[in-house]
């Protein structure tokens, strides 16, 4: 039988549901599932159809740091006026540069997570480095602030003619580029994607050299963002007449049983002369069956003009879209000339509707459900914003486990890959734009973000900012012309979504009156009031809860900067009940989103230094659940729940009153202490049940009923001493690609083999083989270890490694041993990853030295 690849699947277009993923996935660390049964590659589809050539340039470049304020220390750039006087004189980005003393890397990368903490304090708000989780970025740190990328390349003398160009998915922040010494162009932001045409700039049968100079002085949020080129780069190559950048767009409009695609793209001349050319459209469904084609007329292109084709297509009986089968349809779109395809991509999409109603909320397909939401940041732990493309899928599964079924990328646009899992997984999407502003930046990111991702159906909505307090309040005449200018350029892009902004206090005034729907920031006060007396305007919680607590902690201790796990919270949020049983409940509210499903970096709260990570999170900055997760999997999530906490080792405890909380979605819960049991609890609707136990060593016990029958029993035993170490891994067959990963989960037993809640053993890696570490956390918001040196403390009894595949088929070796010679001996862990051979993403080469 022939094995499919998760690269097969992806290429017919078809779509894997969360819960398959998850199983597959493995969390708990699953040894049983065999290469061929787990999940295949996790890299993002290419989309591509041949001639044109899309090649992944993130291997083999070189980097060095330069210098923000100091020329002689930044290649002696910046000394004077001359830096751009003259094309072609940039030395650093020609042949003789010498770059042997830089230090080698593959992209996507970000320099501030391998950089140590500075406890400076001395910024107001979240100015860096706090705003940065205490990294030394911004103009005061301009040593480690600006970084330099180098690379050569070569470009074959058969690419004459073909229009190249580099594309970056996103860097932060301030990026130049210049190609054999050529200033090619700059980007100010560090979340849009950018590309450049080198076409011009290339020397063809020869090496070439690109030259990116970052600068990460600036900030665009007050949150951990990174630095460096993070994102993905790409070498793309077409022929000269060829489809304009994110110009295919498929519109789908639903009608009985069946669907009519609208079908549009702008084919381009860079001919010095007129070509003609039509355009071709083949629907594909989820098994690869064709299920439509439709064509546009031949048509003629002036030279260095381009022309925008359409063309209609019915589907009949179309597989929709949705959050429990997220089917998707591909359409190759091909540009044809004197019978031959010049150029083509496949684009992704889905068919299904959406609609915010004032008085039902939200409805998918017609169907009246609650967005069941989360805002994230995108950074994750051991690797900060340079997010292998698998880490994408792993995070939102971990979401998708607890019952989320959308997300708001707060406050940016999101990676690709971020979003083509959540069309492929199902989660839906508000999607975000950071700058909210009617400035050319502002509408040009804008723009850039509804044309990038306008055919995802998993974005049920744009969102054209967060908490622009000025634009709401005291410049509210120019928030109200701002917002509108924003709003009808989403509509113009994309007259299929509406357009809304999150927002915090009145939404009565400024940007609030240009927006289709309303999102309430906080302020649980105010929706019912606005509900009345605005009842046309439809309302969903854009941004809610701003619950705090630290993983497998159960005290608020300031000493320690740790917040307890039953009901923490800052003074402006609330906790999941508190906001669920607001939003889950009224019939015309859609729901909504709360902050945050994975704790981030920066933005320390509510503590500072030595904080370097928020606590907001539903899950910590791995991804392990803090004990709110299983509120929102009792009340989002339908299978039936228990979940008793806290651990029940309390050494020197004894005799005291412990709460033991439990949440669950069955009716009733018995809680056991040694046998004793404490009494039954009826489970309120959308709360929870807790009890005071004094503590006795032992066996804590949570039997939960539905309709007077157990139905799932959930203990927790006092456990002895660490005695050794565990390793699991998400998967144990990975891709020999170079960027498939394995996420390790790493534990300490006792002798009777029971995970020890509350250990803080520090584990060294010994990672050999075809693998190489690249990221190292332990979800501790208070835990200053380097992220990237092959140890780490357990915090709470757990901590997470990144191990990623090299490009050798084989196997990677993982031990881990107990570091330093303080306390009892553990057994060491090993575990092997086994890497097979696929074959990987087309990519640049690297220039062989001769
Ligand atoms: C909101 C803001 C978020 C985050 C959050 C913390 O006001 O939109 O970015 O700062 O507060 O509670």
């Amino acid at each position: 039988m022939p094995v499919i690849t998760r690269r097969h699947l992806l290429a017919s277009g078809v779509a894997l549901s969360a819960s398959s993923l998850l199983a597959r996935l493995g969390w708990a660390g699953n040894p049983a599932l065999s290469g061929e049964d787990a999940l295949e590659s996790s890299s993002a589809a290419l989309t591509a159809i041949a001639p044109r050539e899309q090649l992944l340039f993130d291997f083999g470049w070189k980097f060095r740091f330069g210098h923000g304020t100091d020329p002689s220390k930044d290649l002696d750039f910046g000394y004077g006026q001359a830096d751009f006087a003259k094309t072609g004189e940039t030395k650093v980005a020609k042949a003789d540069f010498n770059d042997s003393d830089w230090r080698p890397l593959h992209l996507p990368h970000d320099w501030a997570v391998e950089l140590p903490f500075v406890h400076d304090d001395s910024g107001t708000g979240d100015d860096p480095p706090r705003g940065h989780g205490y990294k030394p970025l911004g103009r005061r740190y301009p040593e480690t602030s600006v970084g330099w990328y180098r690379r050569e390349f070569e470009i074959p003398a058969s690419d004459f003619g073909r229009r190249i160009w580099v594309e970056f998915d996103g860097a932060f922040r301030d990026v130049m580029v210049f190609v054999n010494g050529c200033f090619v162009g700059r980007n100010n932001n560090g979340y849009a994607p950018f590309r450049f045409d080198l076409t011009d700039f290339l020397a063809y049968g020869a090496k070439n050299y690109i030259v990116l100079r970052v600068d990460a002085s600036f900030g665009d949020g007050w949150f951990y963002e990174g630095a460096g080129v993070y994102r993905h780069v790409w070498l793309l190559k077409t022929d000269a007449v060829h489809l304009g950048k994110w110009e295919s767009v498929v519109r789908s409009t639903v009608d009985g049983n069946d669907a009519t695609l609208a079908l549009s793209t702008v084919v381009e001349n860079k001919n010095g002369e007129a070509r003609k050319a039509k355009v071709k459209w083949k629907i594909v469904d989820s098994r690869g069956a064709t299920a439509a084609t439709a064509e546009a007329p031949e048509r003629s292109i002036e030279g260095d003009d381009s022309v925008k084709f359409y063309a209609t297509a019915k589907l009949g009986h179309p597989s929709l879209w949705s959050v429990d089968a997220p089917n998707l349809y591909s359409a190759m779109v091909t540009v044809e000339s004197e019978g031959k395809v010049l150029d083509g991509e496949r684009v992704t999409f889905g068919v299904r509707t959406v609609v915010f109603d004032a008085d039902r909320g939200f409805l998918l397909n017609g169907k009246s459900m609650k967005i069941q939401g989360t805002c994230n940041h995108q950074d994750h732990a051991g690797v900060g914003a340079a997010l292998p493309d698998r880490l994408q899928w792993f995070r939102l599964s971990v979401l998708r486990e607890m019952g989320c079924n959308a997300v708001r990328t707060s406050h940016n646009m999101p990676t690709p890959e971020w979003v083509e899992a959540c069309d492929r997984m199902g989660m839906m999407m508000i999607c975000e734009t950071r700058q909210m502003s009617s400035s050319a930046e502002g509408m040009r990111q804008l723009e850039l973000m509804v044309k990038r991702y306008g055919n995802s159906p998993s974005i049920i909505s744009w969102s054209i900012g967060n908490e622009e307090t000025h634009l709401q309040d005291d410049m509210a005449e120019q928030g109200v012309k701002v917002g509108s200018s924003m709003v009808r350029l989403c509509h113009k892009l994309d007259p299929t979504r509406v357009v809304s902004a999150a927002v915090n206090q009145g939404n009565e005034k400024g940007v609030s009156d240009a927006l289709d729907i309303i999102g309430f920031n906080y302020n649980q006060g105010l929706p019912d009031g606005f509900h009345q007396k605005y009842p046309k305007r439809p309302i969903y919680g854009s941004e809610t809860s701003s619950a705090i607590s630290t993983r497998g902690e159960y005290t608020t201790d300031a000493q320690r900067n740790t917040v307890n796990s039953y009901d923490g919270v800052v003074p402006w949020g609330q906790t999941p009940e508190g906001w669920w049983q607001f939003y889950g409940t009224r019939e015309w509210s859609a729901g909504g989103f709360a902050w945050t499903g994975f704790d981030y970096r920066g933005e320390p709260t509510p503590y500072r230094w030595p904080s370097i990570n928020s606590q907001f999170g539903i899950v910590d900055m791995c991804g392990f659940p803090k004990d709110y997760f299983y509120y929102y999997k009792a009340w989002w999530g339908k299978a039936p729940c228990l979940h008793l906490f806290p651990h029940w080792n309390w050494p020197g405890k004894e005799g005291s009153e412990i709460p033991v909380w439990v949440y669950s979605n069955l009716n009733e819960v018995e809680l056991l202490v040694n046998g004793k049991s404490q009494g039954i609890q009826k489970v309120p609707r959308l709360g929870h049940v807790s009890w005071k136990v004094r503590y006795e060593p032992g066996v804590i016990e949570a039997r939960g009923s539905k309709d007077g029958k157990v139905v799932l029993i959930e203990k927790h035993e006092t456990t002895g001493e660490p005695a050794s170490i565990r390793l699991t891994a998400d998967r144990v067959a990975i891709d020999a690609d170079g960027e498939d990963i394995a996420i390790l989960k790493v534990e300490v037993l006792d002798r009777q083999g029971r995970p020890v809640p509350a250990a803080n053993n520090k584990i060294g890696f010994k990672v050999t083989g075809d693998g190489v570490l690249i990221g190292v956390g332990n979800g501790d918001p208070n835990c200053q270890e380097s992220d990237k040196d092959p140890q780490r403390s357990l915090f709470n009894g757990l901590a997470q490694v990144i191990i990623q595949s090299t490009m050798e088929p084989g196997a990677i070796h993982v031990e881990a041993v107990k570091e330093g010679s303080a306390g009892p001996e553990l057994k060491p862990a090993k575990l092997v990853i086994a890497t097979r051979r696929v074959q990987p993403r087309p990519a640049v080469p690297s220039v062989k030295k001769s």
